[in-house]
């Protein structure tokens, strides 16, 4: 009997120390989600011509917004696995209308939800701060020039497996990439300096802000020194048509090279080649 009631005294120890366990965890988790920046960008001017706003549409699609928002910024679902997280990429055309240019560039710069105040999450904000003031605007004037589309509301969730990755650091919020982006190194010359400008903000997303390499849910995103083994013609084969060196098929990179880097100028191919054939070794933290 006594070794029954010890039994017993020992699983409710266990429990407690379970409960309280999980109450610490979602805590901490619940303090990395309610981060929040007081910064504000400054303001950027949208430009109403229609060159201008083509030119936004063309951005649209090679900084990636579409493939995450979708074509026409209606939102879409992009993770619904309650246990982990439950991601929507919300309506743009009726964020902008909703909160307006201002906060929006905020949101996009700084990582910071405009619906909340708080870090956003999976939107890749680091590789957005450093876009420029004029592409900024011409991106905001072509969401802008949208017709309101019904669509997805913005709601992001995490579940407790999600929170534990959060606090493993598996899984970082967009305020902490922001904050813990490393920019990539120098461009040598003007020139290289413009393919540095589009890898930092088309490439930094998936392959690390610094370009060293990162994981991604589908697939590992490898250190862009990769490109040093490229050829010209290959590497602008991938960027057009997803198809690796040697005729490799890919992965995620091939369905995202075919829909969103095919509409990179051939200056613009060449001008990335130019920076990543010659990257030198990423400084890591
Ligand atoms: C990898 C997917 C992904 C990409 C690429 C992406 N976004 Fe997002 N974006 C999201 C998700 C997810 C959210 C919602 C985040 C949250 O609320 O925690 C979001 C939120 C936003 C918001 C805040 C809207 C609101 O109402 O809450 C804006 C504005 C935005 N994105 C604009 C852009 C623009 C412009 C681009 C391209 C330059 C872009 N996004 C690229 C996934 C993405
Ligand atoms: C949406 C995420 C994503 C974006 C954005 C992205 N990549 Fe990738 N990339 C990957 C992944 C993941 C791999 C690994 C192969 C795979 O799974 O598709 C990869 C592989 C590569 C490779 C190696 C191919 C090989 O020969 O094995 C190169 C080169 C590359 N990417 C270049 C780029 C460049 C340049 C950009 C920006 C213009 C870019 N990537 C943007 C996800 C991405």
């Amino acid at each position: 009997m006594r070794v029954l009631r010890w039994m017993v005294v020992a699983l409710g120890g266990v429990a407690t120390l379970v409960l309280v366990a999980a109450a610490v965890a979602y805590g901490a988790s619940e303090y990395l989600l309610r981060q929040t920046s007081p910064a504000r960008a400054p303001a950027v001017a949208l430009p109403t011509d229609a060159v201008s706003v083509a030119e936004g549409s063309r951005l649209f699609m090679v900084h990636g917004c579409a493939g995450c928002h979708g074509p026409a910024a209606e939102g879409n679902l992009l993770f619904d696995e309650p246990l982990i997280a439950t991601i929507v990429a919300p309506n743009l055309t009726d964020s902008i209308a909703r909160y307006g240019a201002g906060d929006i560039a905020t949101a996009i710069r700084n990582g910071v939800s405009p619906r909340t105040g708080r870090t956003m999450l999976v939107m890749p904000s680091q590789a957005f701060a450093p876009l420029s003031d004029a592409d900024l605007g011409k991106i905001l004037a072509f969401v802008a020039s949208l017709p309101r589309a019904p669509g997805m509301e913005g709601s992001v969730s995490v579940g407790p497996v999600g929170r534990l990755g959060l606090l493993a650091g598996q899984y970082k919020t967009s305020l902490q990439l922001v904050e813990q982006a490393v920019a990539p190194p120098e461009a040598p010359d003007a020139g290289a300096s413009i393919g540095r400008y589009l890898a930092r903000t088309s490439c930094a997303e998936c392959h690390g802000a610094d370009l060293g390499g990162a994981s991604h849910p589908e697939g590992v995103a490898p250190n862009l020194r990769i490109v040093a083994g490229y050829q010209p013609e290959a590497f602008t084969r991938l960027m057009r048509t997803g198809i690796g060196m040697g005729d490799r098929k890919l992965g995620v990179m091939s369905g995202w090279a075919r829909a969103y880097f095919s509409h990179f100028t051939d200056a613009e191919v060449q001008a990335l080649y130019r920076y990543l054939h010659d990257l030198p070794e990423p400084v890591r933290r």
